[in-house]
């Protein structure tokens, strides 16, 4: 056996509102913890602690795709080990295969002297999101790689850039304890879009980024409005519209979907109002007679790193 390494690499917000598959953020102190060592007989070998129901085959497990695309761009045979502490439930919103994806390549290119920079990872990372939505997308995995609030500004070619936000950010999220698979959500959503709809919402995309950058937070509030994804997706959450009310009526910017849901997040500016918030949503789900926990974080700032 060769050098063990622990890594913990973060939940995300992803989409941030009307930035369907372009915007997301990373989270603190919510994410995947992952042990990985090398392996001299080769192969990719996966234990799974607290989602023990997740496949552990390298080839159904995101992980272990992510890994692969990685080793087979390397053209390497080097084996791993690796065993994934779960801390976000598959299917919460909250990018939990993300997390995963994200933190198998950050690790193994640790245990291999880092051929690759963190943003080249995320060509990698992709590839195990893939594998269960069924759609490569990124703006997960980049902010669960780089930290920060990221832009994947193209697909092809890939081009993700860390924008800049406000440092006195908070964000709420409320994770019901329900289930919602994104290449399920993915499905339910219009392939096309009428024209002034798109327009109000790359204005409200360009309006988000650029309060992001400039700390304006009325301009991100008046931004964080998605018109396209979220009138679909939030019929598939239970009091969405309960929810988002109660959020601004205690101060919140804006409130959306995490991610393909059922997780739904506010912003606000304190976290006196982010606990206000938090408070809010429980009382909605509650009073639905569902499960909830609540998250109150800043944005973290570092992404994937190395705990030991
Ligand atoms: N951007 C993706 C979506 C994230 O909304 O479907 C889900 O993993």
């Amino acid at each position: 056996m060769g050098r063990a390494i622990k890594i913990f690499a973060p939940a995300t917000v992803a989409n941030i509102g009307p930035g369907f598959d372009v915007l997301g953020l990373a989270l603190q102190n919510i994410g995947d913890e992952i042990e990985m060592q090398l392996n001299s007989e080769g192969g990719i070998k996966i234990t799974m602690i607290g989602s023990e129901d997740l496949p552990t085959d390298p080839t159904k497990n995101v992980a272990g795709v992510a890994l692969q695309a990685m080793l087979d761009q390397l053209g390497s045979t080097q084996g791993f080990e690796m065993t994934i502490s779960k801390n976000v439930l598959p299917g919460s919103g909250l990018g939990s295969s993300a997390s995963s994806s994200a933190g198998a390549v950050f690790a193994a290119n640790e245990l291999l002297n880092r051929p690759y920079t963190k943003t080249e990872l995320i060509q990698f990372a992709m590839a195990g999101e893939a594998s269960i939505a069924g759609k490569p997308h990124a703006d997960n995995v980049a902010p669960s790689l780089l930290g920060g609030v990221t832009l994947v500004r193209s697909y092809t070619p890939l081009d993700v850039v860390n924008i800049g936000y406000p440092n006195d950010l908070f964000i709420t999220v409320v994770h019901p304890q329900i289930e919602v698979k994104t290449a399920d959500s993915k499905k339910i959503l219009r392939k096309e879009i009428p024209l002034e709809l798109a327009v109000a919402q790359w204005g409200n995309v360009a309006g988000l980024v650029s309060g992001f950058a400039s700390s304006d937070f009325e301009l991100i509030g008046r931004s964080l409005q998605d018109l396209i994804v979220e009138p679909i997706r939030s019929m598939l959450i239970p009091g969405f519209h309960e929810l988002k009310a109660s959020a601004i009526k205690n101060g919140a910017l804006g409130c959306s979907i995490s991610g393909s849901g059922p997780s739904v997040f506010a912003l606000s500016n304190s976290l006196e109002i982010a606990q206000q918030i938090g408070e809010g949503f429980k009382t909605v789900f509650n009073r639905l007679e569902i499960d909830n926990h609540i998250h109150i974080s800043k944005v973290n700032i570092e992404g994937a790193v190395i705990v030991k």
